[in-house]
């Protein structure tokens, strides 16, 4: 059998720290939402954060919504130039909710800066953003996520809903892929 496992050149989150993350970030949604009175929406971004949306999904205990969206931002440069290309919206109104955007990974930052934005347009109440991953160095317009888990260095990462090319999302910690990967 061929073991995707065989393809990781080392373990960056191991299961034991995306529990933690997890905990952690859920416990700060409890601190921020558990109370408001309001409707509060998550929304997963598919497919990367099936996964971890999931697992903050399922770690609280009051009263919230799940919806999923697939997006795609494209634009060069650092200008709003660019734009986002939505290819399964909410099945679900925003207007007057809180909304948690539940994302993998920021890298160039452009997806949720778009999204978030385009969320606020439809009259949502708040729009924050929660990623398990962050790539700080690869920032290319003005964006951080309200709720980071980790930051990681520039590396490309499968694993836990993060693919390449379609692979590797089910593993269940997030690693570095080999470089003979690539290279094939
Ligand atoms: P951006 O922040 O708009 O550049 O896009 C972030 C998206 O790029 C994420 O939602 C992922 O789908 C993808 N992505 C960025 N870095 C990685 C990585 O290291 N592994 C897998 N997907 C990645
Ligand atoms: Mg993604």
């Amino acid at each position: 059998m061929y073991n995707i496992e065989n393809d990781i050149e080392k373990i960056l989150v191991s299961e034991a720290e995306l529990k933690a993350i997890c905990d952690d970030l859920a416990a700060k949604l409890t601190e921020e939402y558990g109370e408001s009175g309001r409707d509060l929406i998550l929304v997963c971004i598919l497919k990367g954060s099936i996964m971890f949306a999931s697992e903050v999904f399922k770690r609280l205990r009051f009263p919230c919504a799940i919806e999923f969206m697939k997006v795609s931002s494209y634009g060069a440069g650092t200008n709003t130039s660019g734009f986002i290309q939505v290819h399964l919206d909410l099945k679900r109104d925003v207007k007057d909710a809180d909304v948690v955007i539940l994302e993998d990974i920021v890298d160039s930052g452009r997806t949720l800066e778009k999204l978030s934005h385009l969320l606020a347009n439809r009259g949502a109440h708040s729009v924050k953003c929660c990623t398990l991953l962050d790539k700080p160095e690869r920032r290319q317009v003005n964006f951080n996520a309200d709720y980071v888990g980790k930051a990681v260095p520039d590396v490309f990462v499968v694993g836990f809903g993060l693919d390449y090319d379609e692979k590797y999302r089910n593993l269940p910690y997030v690693g570095v892929l080999k470089p003979s990967v690539y290279q094939q």
